[in-house]
């Protein structure tokens, strides 16, 4: 099996490497690097006819995957997830096809893993000795599964406090050594990378790393097979660090340079209000963003002040003629029940900030009520189940006798 050729190219000074170079910022002006291949050459290698005899998962494109040898990777049969038609919350709020992308069915529950096979496989080829990241909490759950299976020595930076029960009892189980910093995840995500600067032997696995992005990218080529490789109109992403749209864009274009898809989505990110630098650089026209110093919202995963990859999320959505919008923790729970009773998709508070962000834009008519739309909700909800008290209704104490359940449902 033949893989695509490949180099890095930095995303500010368009300088490129080797793709045996074991780099994740440009040498030259220290930004953000990016895969690139050619696209001339992996045309000949894609096959639609021998992906549809393939399980429907991330390594179904394995061709457009940066891995030499396919057959050793870590996995735990991450992608495939399901695209959900939604038509009882499409009628709520007056559109015609909306679809929902649920990221919660991965192994750990949340889209990660997508990106954690392609990472903690490459840092194995790299003959890595430990991996680390700083997480607000997914990214965390999903590299200590991925580690553990590949027999490596994991470490999470986490942000004291916040992060949600169910993704720390993740990281607990699978043996990771945790590390709480008293700071937030801005903070955490410093140290690691001065950590990883300072010892070449532990792998960066936070979404800077370009081989996570490659399998993030993954889930913009499965709309596009669910949908018959066809490009939704409009596709709708929560926005914390932001490497998660940037990945899903750069998944439409390689469909579209392949020849795969006749054009791309609109990208829409969706921040949380006291989180939302991108959104908010978006408003005011800057190529800028403001960093915020005590990002606050209920909805911890995306809790963050100072996105790693908020250059290439400002352009995913300029690119694609996207927008971008912010959401109120009162507006993200709203979301969260909705999906939760109207579809049986219980997904996370983050999650539903795409569905969230979606009313808006409607009817602020940047999305079309006619148009195709895909929300892409990121993460399960028993990754948080105390926040559920604050959307439903909590068990009614009863005694165990047949009269007081009738009294407790109001039969008599
Ligand atoms: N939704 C969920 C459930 C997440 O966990 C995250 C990010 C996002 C959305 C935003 O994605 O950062 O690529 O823009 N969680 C990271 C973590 C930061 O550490 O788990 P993004």
């Amino acid at each position: 099996m033949r893989q695509m050729e490949y180099y890095f190219q930095c995303i500010s000074c368009n300088s490129h490497y080797d793709s045996k170079a074991m780099i994740y910022k440009c040498p030259r002006c220290q930004d953000l690097l990016e895969i690139r291949y050619d696209y001339d050459q992996a045309g000949k290698l894609v096959d639609r006819e021998v992906w549809k005899t393939r399980s429907f998962s991330v390594w179904r494109y394995r061709e457009l995957i940066p891995i030499e040898n396919t057959s050793r990777v870590v996995t735990l049969g991450e992608g495939g997830t399901g695209l959900h038609r939604s038509e009882n919350l499409a009628g709520e709020i007056g559109i015609e096809r909306l679809s929902i992308k649920f990221e919660g069915e991965n192994p750990t529950g949340s889209f990660k893993d997508r990106g954690m096979t392609v990472g903690v496989s490459r840092a194995v080829e790299e003959k890595a000795r430990m991996v680390a990241c700083a997480s607000t909490g997914n990214t965390s759950a999903s590299l200590s599964a991925y580690a553990a299976r590949a027999g490596l020595r994991c470490v999470v930076l986490i942000p004291a406090g916040k992060i949600a029960q169910g993704k720390l009892a993740q990281a607990i189980a699978h043996g990771a050594t945790i590390l709480e910093i008293d700071g937030n995840f801005d903070d955490a995500l410093r140290l690691v990378i001065e950590l990883t600067n300072r010892y070449r032997s532990i792998a960066l696995l936070n979404s800077v790393n370009p081989f996570r992005v490659e399998g993030q990218k993954t889930l913009a080529y499965e709309v596009c097979d669910q949908l018959n490789f066809r490009s939704p109109d409009v596709v709708v992403v929560p926005v914390g660090n932001a490497g998660n749209i940037s990945a899903i864009w750069k998944g439409f274009q390689d469909f579209l340079r392949l020849g795969i898809i006749q054009k791309v989505p609109r990208m829409m990110g969706i921040q949380a209000e006291g989180a939302a630098p991108i959104a908010s650089a978006y408003r005011a026209k800057t190529e800028e963003i403001q960093l915020i110093e005590k990002p606050e919202t209920i909805a911890t995963a995306i809790r963050i002040g100072a996105p790693a990859s908020w250059k290439k999320a400002l352009r995913a959505v300029k690119d694609s003629g996207g927008a971008m919008e912010t959401v109120s923790d009162e507006e993200i729970l709203q979301g969260q029940k909705s999906l939760a009773r109207r579809e049986g998709l219980f997904v996370e508070p983050a999650s539903a900030s795409s569905l969230a962000g979606l009313r808006k834009l409607v009817e602020q008519g940047l999305v079309n009520r006619t148009e195709e739309i895909v929300c892409v909700a990121t993460g399960h909800g028993l990754k948080d189940p105390q926040i559920v008290s604050r959307i439903g209704d909590l068990p009614l104490k009863t005694k165990p006798d047949i009269e007081s359940v009738e009294q407790a449902l109001g039969l008599k």
